[in-house]
């Protein structure tokens, strides 16, 4: 009965999207910006671009995009299902990775561990053993070796690091499970951060959370490891979200967990195709399954697998916490009220916890800043960028007197 209602509500919400009538198809046109992927935007805009490969101790390989500059190394972080497109697609008028650039910064932009830039493995996986990861493994493994490869490749000692959403998830995983990394990063923007999800707003959240190890077991029986694809949502039609009911469900719980948005023209007209075409770019299941345990347990902590199999792999019934006050970079922090996935109460218990805040910027309600907007808003330069470049040069200044 639940699971009927939680279903019945997805499908509710896929009929009222408006992207599904606002998309138009323009593949027709190979220069467009729906086409190019992170490298050939850059190049378009006559920035230098390169691509690394960094290999995890653990047999993945992740892509770092980075746009060379002589400036000191500055890390952008994507959030949940997203890539490093997310830092691009509003182009050099909007998107950070332009201005920081433009700054003579050396900006390097992460994907972690199954989006659509970063599949590779040494292993030779199969698909099963492939996805059996959350974003845990994308804070122990993927982005330790991220940092250590960056800064070796840079001849730095510490990098400046920005993330988004799940962007600061894997940053809070990393260094509660390894704090030698907190010296090896010199301030950290965190926006929209996300540890404990005590307050999601969805409203079907709490049906779904009771649901959570049922749908992980049903998309495991299915071989279906991988959640918010690549172009999942696009079809020949132009169509949002494949037909197949699986898959439409998933795309939808996807757009209303990452986009959470209200009112449309927060979005900006002219960009929509061009955002629509580069989102989602892909993460496993059991990421999705790991935040949505969040909610279910009111704890920031690792996997539960139950019972039996948590007390095999931790020695302990319950998942351990992650220790959020091991976290000690200096950070700067800018949160919405009105974020349904980054609440301002579960904020309000990430400032208590953590224990070098530098900066704490709320938008106000009367903005109605949603989440998604952090990445793809109308508004987000003036909002959330120019902030954000500003503590950059603040801090920088302050570390060079
Ligand atoms: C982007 O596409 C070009 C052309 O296919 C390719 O050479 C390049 O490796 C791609 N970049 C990334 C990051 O995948
Ligand atoms: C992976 O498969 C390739 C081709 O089958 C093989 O050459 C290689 O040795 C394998 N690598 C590992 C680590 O098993
Ligand atoms: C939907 O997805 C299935 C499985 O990935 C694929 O075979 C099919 O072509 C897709 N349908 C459309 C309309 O894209
Ligand atoms: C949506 O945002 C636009 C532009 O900011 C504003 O003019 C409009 O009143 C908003 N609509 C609603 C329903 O809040
Ligand atoms: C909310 O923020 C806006 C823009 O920064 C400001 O003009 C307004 O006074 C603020 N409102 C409240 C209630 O703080």
């Amino acid at each position: 009965m639940i699971r009927v209602s939680i279903f019945a509500s997805l499908l509710a919400f896929a009929t009222n999207h408006e992207i599904t009538q606002r998309y138009t198809d323009d593949s027709s046109n190979l220069n467009s910006d729906i086409n190019l992927n992170s490298s050939q935007l850059i190049m378009k805009y006559g920035y230098k671009s390169e691509i690394h490969k960094v290999n995890t101790e653990d047999g993945y390989i992740v892509t770092l995009i980075r746009l060379v500059q002589k400036g000191p190394p500055v890390l952008l972080v994507h959030g949940i299902g997203d890539s490093s497109d997310s830092w691009l697609v509003l182009g050099p008028a909007s998107s950070l990775a332009y201005q920081l650039a433009d700054a003579q910064f050396d900006v390097w932009l992460f994907n972690s561990r199954g989006n659509k830039y970063s599949k590779g493995d040494t292993k030779n996986f199969t698909a099963k053993e492939y996805w059996d990861f959350s974003y845990e493994e994308m804070g122990s493994k993927d982005l330790p070796a991220t940092i250590d490869y960056i800064l070796q490749e840079t001849s730095n000692k510490k990098l400046t690091y920005v993330g988004f959403s799940q962007g600061t998830t894997i940053l809070f995983v990393m260094c509660s499970l390894n704090p030698s990394y907190n010296d090896k990063i010199n301030h950290a923007i965190l926006l929209a951060p996300v540890a404990w999800v005590r307050h999601l707003q969805y409203p079907f959240i709490t049906a779904l959370s009771m649901q959570v190890d049922f749908l992980k077991l049903f998309f495991d029986s299915v071989g279906m490891y991988e959640i918010f694809a690549k172009n999942s949502r696009k079809t020949d039609k132009g169509i949002v979200c494949n037909n197949s009911v699986r898959e439409m469900i998933l795309c939808n719980i996807e757009y209303y967990i990452n986009y959470g948005i209200k009112n449309m023209s927060n979005l900006p007209a002219d960009k929509f195709d061009v955002i629509d075409s580069h989102i989602p770019a892909g993460t496993s299941t059991k990421t999705f399954a790991h935040f949505i345990q969040g909610y279910r347990n009111q704890q920031f902590q690792r996997f539960d697998y139950g019972l039996i199999k948590n007390l095999l792999i931790y020695s302990s019934p319950r998942p351990p916490l992650y220790d959020i006050s091991r976290v000690t970079i200096p950070v700067s922090i800018i949160a919405s009220d009105n974020d349904w996935f980054s609440n301002t109460k579960d904020i309000r218990l990430l400032l208590r916890t953590l224990p070098n805040v530098k900066r704490h910027i709320t938008l106000n309600r009367s903005l109605d800043f949603t989440h998604i907007e952090f990445a793809y808003g109308r508004r987000v330069k003036s909002i959330v960028n120019d902030p954000v470049f500003k503590i950059i040069l603040a801090e920088r200044d302050a570390n060079n007197p």
